[in-house]
């Protein structure tokens, strides 16, 4: 198999494996995807990337370089996304349970600051009061592809239950503050197209009611992220075209019927630009015959988490045999020490030996970020193709690496 022309075997040989390998004309193509697709002349929208899906710098200069601002969640990607060169006015800062450190961070960085309750609003006056500041409402409902990437709804513990909207934004305006946005983020993951507009309209009717309260006019709506990519086993992609079409529909629509005035629609991204841009390279490090048949391979949840977090299916193939009739039934698993550590059970496989690589596709996004040195088996590195050459954009961990942090006594 190739990726972006460059074959995986020779990728594995010179970097080692487990390796993530990003396609960055695939990337790029996706951030303009998405940018065409919303744009509208009456309708001026805004794209925030979700750097927590993949942060390397690299790419997050991609996402800058096309317009993109930045979705920021703590002080550490607030650090790197203003080193890597976004603008302070194109950040926002979407915190959870935010501490005063985290609100002193984004205060001092002069970004867009999105609380996640109005007992946060009180932390953030503490270290200073914006002029602007937007709330993260929860509008009482949500949708993920799995229950634990729901993000919106009575289950979720994100943002401002949407019954005490008007007391969180009338806290604010007694205060002081003076703009304001309104943001939402419901869920990850999702391929129905309809979803979209659908949440978009229940989310501004309840911004409709918070206008007629206080008479906020809104700058932004941002309706968060939450664009899927179709993974192992889903029958279709997400047609971005329709829902850009029918999500202005709807905004248009709703900003005339609601006197909303002239607020900007705002998109954070994460999963749709990355995800399909890249691949983790695994080899087969052993294979048992025992009750079941099992692969074991040098990636686990300690490369890639997904599976073992949300009982995510990738789709995984045998380098060199994609075309092999599938033979085997087999798990699929890593060498962590946890019965948790199987990214496949029942899979069907090419006839797969010892040394073969594996290919994780889909994993461009929530899975480098999410990786870790349990087991004392170190994070991986990261290889872009960048113009058919293969880059080294993260080197892979060392333990010198891990050890430099204790402390003996
Ligand atoms: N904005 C906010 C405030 C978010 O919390 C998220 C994702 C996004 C934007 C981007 O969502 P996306 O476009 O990527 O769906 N680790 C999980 C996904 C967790 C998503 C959490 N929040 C996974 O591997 O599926």
């Amino acid at each position: 198999m190739n990726i972006a022309g460059i074959s995986v075997r020779e990728l594995a040989e010179k970097y080692d494996t487990p390796l993530y390998v990003y396609d960055f004309a695939k990337i790029r193509q996706n951030a303009r995807r998405l940018k065409q697709a919303f744009l509208s002349d009456d309708v001026e929208v805004d794209f925030y990337y979700a750097m927590k899906a993949n942060c390397n710098p690299e790419i997050l200069g991609i996402f800058i370089s096309e317009g993109y601002g930045m979705d920021c969640v703590s002080p550490g990607e607030l650090r790197l996304a203003l080193e890597t060169g976004a603008a302070a006015d194109h950040i926002l800062y979407t915190g959870n349970y935010e501490s005063p450190a985290d609100l002193q961070a984004a205060f001092n960085a002069g970004v867009k600051i999105n609380l996640d309750d109005i007992s946060s609003l009180g932390r953030l006056l503490e270290v200073g009061k914006p002029e602007l500041i937007t709330y993260r409402i929860n509008p009482g409902k949500g949708r993920g592809k799995y229950e634990q990437i729901t993000t919106g709804g009575d289950k979720a513990k994100f943002g401002v239950p949407y019954e005490k909207a008007i007391q969180a934004y009338k806290k604010a305006m007694d205060v002081g503050i003076t703009r304001f946005g309104a943001h939402m983020m419901t869920g990850s993951g999702v391929l129905d197209e309809e979803h979209f507009p659908r949440m978009l309209e229940l989310f501004m009717d309840q911004l409709g009611e918070i206008k007629k309260a206080l008479g906020i006019n809104f700058e932004f709506i941002d309706m968060g992220g939450g664009l899927g990519i179709p993974y192992y086993g889903d029958k279709k992609s997400l047609d971005v075209e329709r829902v850009a079409r029918e999500t202005l529909k709807v905004f248009r629509r709703k900003v005339r019927e609601l006197n909303l005035g002239n607020p900007t629609l705002a998109l954070e991204p994460g999963r749709y630009l990355v995800g399909d841009a890249g691949i983790l390279i695994s080899r087969v490090t052993g294979i048992k015959n025992g009750y079941r048949t099992l692969v074991g391979i040098d990636a686990g949840f300690n490369t890639l988490i997904r599976s073992a977090l949300y009982g995510a299916q990738h789709t995984i193939l045998v380098d060199g045999k994609e075309e092999s009739e599938p033979t085997m039934l087999a798990d699929i698993c890593g060498q962590i020490c946890e019965n948790t550590d199987i990214f496949a059970k029942d899979r069907k496989l090419p006839e797969t030996e010892e040394g073969d690589l594996l290919i994780f596709t889909q994993a461009g996004a929530y899975g480098s970020v999410m990786a870790m040195p349990y087991n004392l088996r170190f994070r991986p590195a990261e290889v872009a193709i960048v113009d058919g050459e293969d880059k080294l954009i993260t080197r892979r961990e060392t333990y010198e690496d891990y050890i430099s942090r204790f402390q003996r006594i």
